[in-house]
């Protein structure tokens, strides 16, 4: 699948996002490493704050399943318009580096390493 048919992949994926409040449809697609792909949709909540976006329902889904080293993950809105994935899901995604992330930007569909999306990303190395 190339990154193009990722972005598609994501887009057919907002037909599950739930999104009563702000009406906007997102959907992610993420590719496993043994190639399954594993889709999410945004999920929101009468308090605002507990939405869980797209890209982190995919990667909550996929470890839930056993999941546990990704290669790539694509990002899309409904209506087709460009987005870009927002600071918690890089953060997210970080964890489970390094994957590449697909969406479409203003110039057309890209694929971005997760470094070049959260440069000096936190780590969390167990000491306190
Ligand atoms: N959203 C995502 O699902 N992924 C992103 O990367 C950015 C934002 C969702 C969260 C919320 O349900 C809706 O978009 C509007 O902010």
């Amino acid at each position: 699948m190339n990154d193009q048919e990722m972005y598609e992949a994501a887009l057919a994926a907002t037909a599950v996002a739930y999104p009563p409040h702000s009406g906007l449809h997102v959907g992610a697609v993420l590719e496993c490493e043994d190639g399954t792909l594993i889709r999410g949709g945004n999920v929101e909540f009468g308090s605002y704050g507990l939405t869980i976006c797209a890209e982190r329902a995919a990667l909550a889904t996929a470890v839930n399943l056993g999941h546990r080293r990704f290669v790539r993950i694509g990002v899309a809105r409904s209506d087709g318009l460009p987005i870009s994935p927002c600071g918690m899901c890089r953060q997210s995604r970080a964890d489970f580096g390094p994957l590449d992330v697909v969406y479409r930007a203003p110039t057309g569909v890209v694929r971005r390493v997760i470094w070049d999306l959260l440069p000096d990303a936190f780590m969390f190395d167990g000491e306190s």
